[in-house]
């Protein structure tokens, strides 16, 4: 029976504004965003006959369609138009689940990638988003990973120059986010500030770590409750403290992160908040 093993990365908002809530109820995006090397390991075999069964090692998660995983797998079947029989999609779970680093949508994009090998498709990766844009917003980018610029939904992707060679850090807090609900709370504040997407970008094609680490913004650290947005600027001073250049919250959150142009100081100040905080992590760019 053929298998792969196909690697699922971790995504950061090196920014995330939201530029207005549109007819259809989602939210028109422009979000600079980034993968990691923190990553989810699936192992995708096909077999004759017996559908499809997604497996994971963290109890708590479902295996029906409510899986991205599972979602994507049908849709490519659909999609592509080929019936592939049975599938077997076991996914190791490494990056922390809603957390706004796109856990799922990244596992969703790997069964894709991984399915399209094993039934000999050969889409385009362009062609992949486009079957991803249905089993989530953040597929799409996913599929393509790297620095990008990701627009409209979420499913307008502009590949952009990568990130400048630096250490991340990166912090979950012990609550989890509901994308949903902060959207719709996103819609009754006033947003105080605005990231700078034009001069992110200026400054990812000067190649100039600084100027990206002093753009990083997202507006949903607008909306959470005090209590929570303490905790979270809490993490972000350590960063601070530590040498970060700059630190930000990825996605709808909670996960903080910081950009350290020196190892030793990243290392630092993962072992001081990784005794506060279990899932805390040390990785690069991808
Ligand atoms: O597309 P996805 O299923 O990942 O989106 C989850 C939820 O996030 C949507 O149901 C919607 O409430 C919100 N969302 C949004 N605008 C976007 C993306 C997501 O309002 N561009």
């Amino acid at each position: 029976m053929p298998t792969i093993e196909v690697k699922a990365y971790a995504k950061l908002n090196l920014t995330l504004d939201v530029l207005g809530r549109r007819e259809d109820g989602y939210h028109e995006l422009r979000m600079v965003m980034q993968s990691v090397a923190l990553s989810d390991t699936l192992r995708v075999t096909t077999h004759t006959g017996g559908g499809l069964a997604v497996s994971t090692d963290k109890s708590f998660l479902p295996c029906d369609e409510r899986n991205l995983a599972a979602a994507a797998a049908l849709r490519f079947q659909e999609a592509a138009g080929v019936d592939l029989g049975g599938a077997a999609i076991g996914i190791e779970k490494r990056i922390p689940v809603c957390a706004g680093m796109a856990g799922g949508s990244s596992d969703a994009a790997a069964v894709l990638r991984a399915l399209d090998e094993l039934a000999q498709t050969n889409l385009t990766a362009a062609a992949l988003a486009k079957i991803g844009e249905a089993v989530g917003s953040d597929v799409p980018y996913c599929v393509h990973g790297g620095t990008a610029l990701a627009e409209g939904r979420g499913e307008l992707i502009t590949p952009l120059p990568p990130l400048p060679s630096c250490h991340i850090v990166l912090c979950k807090p012990y609550f989890s986010s509901s994308t949903p609900e902060l959207f719709r709370q996103l819609d009754s504040v006033r947003l105080r500030r605005r990231p700078d997407t034009a001069g992110i970008i200026s400054a990812l094609e000067a190649g100039d770590l600084e100027g990206v680490a002093r753009r990083l913004y997202n507006v949903f650290e607008d909306v959470f409750p005090s209590r929570r947005a303490v905790e979270i600027t809490g993490i972000k001073n350590t960063l601070i403290q530590h040498g970060a250049l700059g630190a930000c919250m990825s996605g709808t959150g909670p996960t903080v992160f910081g950009l350290f142009p020196e190892g030793d100081c990243a290392r630092r100040a993962y072992e001081d908040l990784g005794q506060t905080y279990r899932e805390t992590f040390l990785t690069k760019s991808i």
